[in-house]
């Protein structure tokens, strides 16, 4: 099978695998004989490339989300390394990897999972890049963004901490609570990242500002600038909110990883004011949705399994421990202390 941009194709080819929308419906499935209409579909949806079965009808598999995620890792270290040392920034490199991302987020059907077995703190910056852009593509998705709008919530993704390649490494990695000057340093990540940004045409004007304000918050407490909501625009909303999610749920070298219910729980309480609700509210849902099935332990010491999500309530799920049910809505005392991988 091979990967091919849709402008070179003409009728007649056989799919060599499901071919979905951005937002998740099938148009067209494997082993279809694509003809001019559907070609002309499938560019109207912003589709850029399709899999064709090669004359021997092999399927080659896609290579599996870890091997991807690793690549996706090694990709962001050597572009923002190549940064740091004054060299261009790689539009292939960057573009390629949001492409293949959106291609396996819209495929995978729990990325939440799959992104918690993938971290390592060591590479904090580079791992939290990744996921981000992991996780704005699909937020993007699951807002039902048009191909456009998903691909710059990726671009976006990677690029929002770029700045951070310019902070001292012994700040950037200070295993304890930062001084007020430390911290100074810290904030002028946005700004750093966005004028860097700024000298390439292809990076998008909603990309370069949700680099530069992500950090912002709409009640105006955030930095650099201290703006509102009403100068916040879409893609630094969402940003900013999948930021916030992967800081809290990731083992950082000054902080250890939350559960995905406590940070759904706070970036819940967070929107009242300081988040986009829309966006935080998505998140907050389908988080909740993707550890249905997981093993937990409960803070009572008891291990059970998420068997049912309270739509009332989505981070105080319904878990079964031996044979006993604990609904979390209701026993407002137990609550999930860390999710078994
Ligand atoms: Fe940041």
């Amino acid at each position: 099978m091979k990967r091919v941009s849709i402008d070179k194709l003409e009728p007649g080819i056989e799919l060599g695998k499901d071919l979905y929308t951005f937002d998740g419906q099938l148009l067209l499935a494997k082993g279809t004989v694509v003809t001019e209409r559907h070609l002309e579909r499938a560019i109207n949806l912003g589709i850029q490339y399709l899999y064709i079965l090669e004359p021997s009808g092999e399927v080659v598999r896609r290579e599996d989300f870890e091997t991807m995620y690793r690549r996706g890792l090694d990709a962001i270290k050597s572009c923002f390394l190549e940064v740091k040392l004054g060299k261009p920034l790689q539009e292939e490199e960057i573009v390629g990897l949001v492409e293949t991302l959106v291609e396996q987020v819209l495929d995978e059907a729990n990325i939440f999972r799959q992104l918690r077995l993938m971290r390592d703190k060591d590479e904090y910056l580079f791992t939290h890049s990744l996921n981000v852009a992991a996780l704005s593509i699909l937020t993007a998705k699951w807002l039902k963004c048009d191909a456009e709008t998903i691909r710059e919530a990726g671009i976006a993704g990677i690029l929002h901490d770029m700045g951070k390649v310019f902070i001292p490494q012994e700040i950037l990695n200070k295993p304890g609570p930062l001084t007020p000057d430390e911290f100074e340093e810290v904030k002028k990540h946005p700004l750093s990242g966005y004028n860097l940004v700024l000298e390439y045409d292809w990076v998008a004007p909603a990309v370069a500002e949700a680099v530069l304000k992500h950090h912002e918050r709409l009640d105006g407490s955030g930095y650099p600038a201290g703006l509102t909501g009403d100068r916040i625009g879409f893609i630094a909303r969402l940003v900013m909110v999948v930021d916030i999610y992967d800081a809290m749920t990731s083992d950082r070298v000054y902080a250890s990883k939350q559960t995905p219910y406590k940070a759904a729980d706070e970036l819940w309480d967070e929107s009242f004011g300081k988040v986009d609700p829309k966006v935080s509210k998505v998140f907050y849902d389908r988080v909740a949705d993707s550890f249905v099935g997981q093993r937990v332990l409960l803070s009572n010491g008891e291990i059970g399994e998420v068997v049912l999500v309270n739509r009332s309530c989505p981070t105080r799920p319904l878990v079964l421990a031996g044979d006993k049910f604990y609904d979390l809505s209701m026993e407002s005392d137990i609550r999930v202390e860390r999710i078994l991988d």
